[in-house]
């Protein structure tokens, strides 16, 4: 699966974004370690602080499913038709770290007219607190 599919299928996850408060619509893809694909939205809540990120519905449905380790994670993001370089916020880049190497993981942003930009997540969360530190 290349960075462009990848993207690709969060594209066609943002269609699902519940978004009616700040419709700022976002999807999420990402590709686990043994080669599955799980794709999330974001869920907006009238309460506001109940809302999910997308890139969080995304991962918390590839644990849910028994999978702990992902590869690579694309995220399309944008308000109303218009999709733009949507960077994670920082509690889904903290989600990534439990569920990832920082220096492996990938991170797919797209401006939604070609254009990639493909990060590490130790690039967006460095000297990030992890799982280790625990041990
Ligand atoms: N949002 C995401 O889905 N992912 C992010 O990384 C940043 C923000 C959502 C949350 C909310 O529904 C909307 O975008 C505006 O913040």
């Amino acid at each position: 699966m290349s960075e462009k599919e990848l993207f690709e299928l969060a594209l066609e996850a943002r269609k699902k974004a519940y978004a009616p408060y700040s419709s700022y619509q976002v999807g999420a893809a990402l590709i686990c370690e043994d080669g599955s694909l799980y794709t999330g939205c974001n869920i907006e809540n009238a309460s506001y602080g109940a809302t999910n990120c997308a890139e969080r519905t995304a991962v918390f449905k590839a644990v849910s499913e028994g999978h702990r380790k992902i590869k690579m994670i694309a995220i399309a993001g944008g308000s109303g038709e218009k999709t733009n370089f949507a960077y994670p916020c920082g509690v889904c880049r903290q989600v990534m770290r439990e569920f990832s190497e920082p220096a492996e993981l990938i991170i797919v942003v797209g401006d939604g007219r070609g254009e990639l930009r493909v990060h590490t997540l130790e690039e967006l969360l460095p000297e990030s607190f992890g799982p280790d530190f625990m041990e």
